[in-house]
């Protein structure tokens, strides 16, 4: 495993539209175990491949509750709302507050090619919500309400 660079807001991959994994090969399965890690060691609670430069519709994501891969992920449903703060690894440093779906319903496959749906409400929506944006070149900073802000850095 490795740790990838993260990609920052103003760079060009980040507004590209990632294309479907077609078939899960040594090499893709590689790149989600470096997307794990490198969430991991950022302290995100997400990451999305675009992020790390690769143009694959591939999700990793763990709101503490042990990790998710979600490949070719589809949101099939939406319920209520949430209003939070929210933050990006590819924009460090900075939060704001943005509305997102209190629960949803994402249909994707797994690391083997195995479909799944998978529920997930508050965060976990949040967080499934950010990192499909990112699958279409979106980021979160499009649709805050207000400004953003500066985070303080937590000391490790
Ligand atoms: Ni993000």
């Amino acid at each position: 495993m490795a740790l990838r660079t993260i990609r920052e807001i103003g760079d060009d991959v980040l507004r590209k539209t990632a294309k479907e994994v077609k078939e899960m090969t040594p090499r893709t399965q590689r790149l989600i175990q470096d997307m794990l890690e490198t969430m991991y060691e950022a302290n995100g609670v997400g990451l999305a491949a675009p992020q790390v430069g690769i143009l694959k519709r591939i999700v990793t994501i763990d709101v503490g509750e042990g990790p998710i891969v979600l490949v070719n992920p589809e949101i099939i449903s939406q319920e209520g709302s949430q209003t939070g703060p929210e933050g990006c690894l590819s924009v460090p440093g900075k939060q704001g507050t943005v509305t997102r779906p209190n629960e949803v319903t994402v249909k994707a496959f797994d690391e083997n090619m195995k479909p799944r749906l998978i529920k997930g409400t508050e965060l976990l929506a949040r967080a499934i919500c950010h990192e499909c944006d990112h699958l279409d070149g979106k980021l979160y900073v499009d649709i805050v309400e207000g400004e953003l802000e500066d985070v303080i850095a937590e000391e490790d």
